[in-house]
């Protein structure tokens, strides 16, 4: 009797537009024998998915600029470059996240551009004429809240229209959110998405964005 062909699984996953490998695919699997991120960058964060929910609903002004940073495989940014036409920089401090947002970027057929650089070390000058800061699980340790704090006070002061920072609601977040929230306004949003993903974590949202760019 023939043997049973095994089942093969799916090793991507679609949704808001993208598609995100799952940690069995072999060209995941391949680059994890070369690159090793090592401040949690291993893997794509669920909390970006309410990132992406929350812009489909508000929008993107179509050539808006995005920086996302701790992008890890940067699919927040690559859900802006894809559905809304953005300009995206991803940043990170650990240069091995960079092949997996490079490999996404190529499924996903758009191009991003890659930033090595810690929070503590971005400029004003860096953040000059973006638009929008978007960045998912990026506050979890207490000595990121200044670091990130300021690089958000420097957006505001160069004039970056929006800076949206999801987490799961860890103290370190809500930390940050309500130094934020003192100084420059803005609010935290629980967000619950069961529809196309399941998946729920808590946006500080700082600032607006116009709904066209001149
Ligand atoms: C939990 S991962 C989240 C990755 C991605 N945002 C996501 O949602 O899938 C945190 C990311 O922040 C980066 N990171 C940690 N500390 C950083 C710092 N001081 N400056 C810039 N990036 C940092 C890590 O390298 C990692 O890629």
């Amino acid at each position: 009797m023939a043997k049973k062909k095994k089942k093969e699984k799916e090793t991507t996953r679609q949704a808001y537009g993208i598609t995100v490998l799952k940690a069995s695919d072999k060209r995941v699997r391949q680059l994890k024998k070369n690159f090793t991120p090592f401040i949690h960058g291993n893997k794509f964060w669920n909390s970006s998915w309410c990132v992406m929910d929350f812009l489909s609903q508000q929008g993107l002004p179509s050539a808006s600029r995005v920086l996302e940073i701790g992008c890890g495989w940067g699919l927040a940014g690559i859900y802006c470059a894809k559905n809304h036409g953005a300009e995206v920089r991803g940043m990170d401090a650990d240069s091995a996240v960079f092949p997996y947002l490079n490999l996404h970027a190529e499924v996903n057929e758009v191009e991003i551009e890659t930033w090595r650089c810690k929070f503590e070390k971005v400029k004003k000058k860096d953040l000059k004429g973006t638009n929008l800061i978007i960045g998912a699980d990026i506050c979890f340790w207490d000595e990121m809240v200044e670091p990130v704090y300021k690089l958000i006070k420097k957006a505001m002061k160069v004039g970056v229209g929006q800076v949206i920072i999801a987490d799961p609601g860890r103290p370190p977040f809500h930390a940050l959110s309500e130094k934020v929230i003192k100084k420059f306004g803005g609010e935290v949003k629980e967000w619950k998405i069961d529809e196309e993903v399941n998946a729920e974590a808590f946006l500080l949202i700082a600032g607006s964005l116009p709904d066209t760019l001149s």
